[in-house]
């Protein structure tokens, strides 16, 4: 098991930038009154078919092809260990959307306390790729947009102003 849930999110967030996206969409919802934690992430990249999606989640599946990692399959074993569930909606051309759900009190649950690193870490190693990142915990509201840019390192000040904006949110939401 991941020791953090903002490493799945990393993960699959990776998967939909592989998949060609231009535009990846991150949203976390913790809700200790309902006790649930879900989080969601969508993108615009190839998609897959229905074969592709059976294959994705199956960890003991190969073929030629090798496979570097068990990103999916992993999370959803995390996700059933903690009472929830994972989903996976895709098709070919259509993007890619993945539901994971846990009880948020469950003991096994993996702890989600390194988003903002998550973040910045997805910004800055995919400058071009447009990162939307929605948190919600116990009814408070965290937003975050980075536009894709072409071209132009990012330049420490904006490194520093991305970090500050992400800790100061999601301190404000008590998420860190
Ligand atoms: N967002 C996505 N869009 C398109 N295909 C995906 C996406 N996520 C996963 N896949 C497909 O599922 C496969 C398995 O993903 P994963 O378990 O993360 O392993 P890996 O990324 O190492 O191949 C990927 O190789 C890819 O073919
Ligand atoms: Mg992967």
């Amino acid at each position: 098991m991941m020791e953090d849930l903002s490493l799945h999110i990393l993960d699959i967030a990776e998967n939909a930038v592989t998949a060609g996206a231009t535009r990846v969409r991150i949203a976390v919802n913790e809700n200790e009154r309902r006790d649930v934690l879900t989080f969601r992430v969508t993108d615009n990249g190839r998609g897959m078919s229905d074969e592709e999606k059976a294959r994705a989640l199956d960890p003991f599946f190969t073929t030629g092809h090798k496979r570097t990692g068990l990103g999916l399959p992993l999370l959803a074993q995390t996700v059933e260990l903690c009472g929830g569930g994972l989903k996976l909606t895709s098709a070919p051309g259509g993007g890619t959307r993945v539901i994971a759900r846990l009880l948020y009190s469950h003991v096994d649950r993996p702890p989600l306390t390194r988003m903002a690193a998550t973040i910045m870490t997805l910004v800055f190693a995919h400058p071009e790729i447009e990162f939307g990142y929605r948190h919600t915990r116990n009814g408070l509201i965290f937003s975050f947009l980075r536009h894709g840019r072409r071209g132009g390192a990012s330049v420490p000040v904006e490194i520093v102003a991305v970090r500050a904006a992400l800790r100061s949110g999601l301190k404000r939401i008590g998420a860190l």
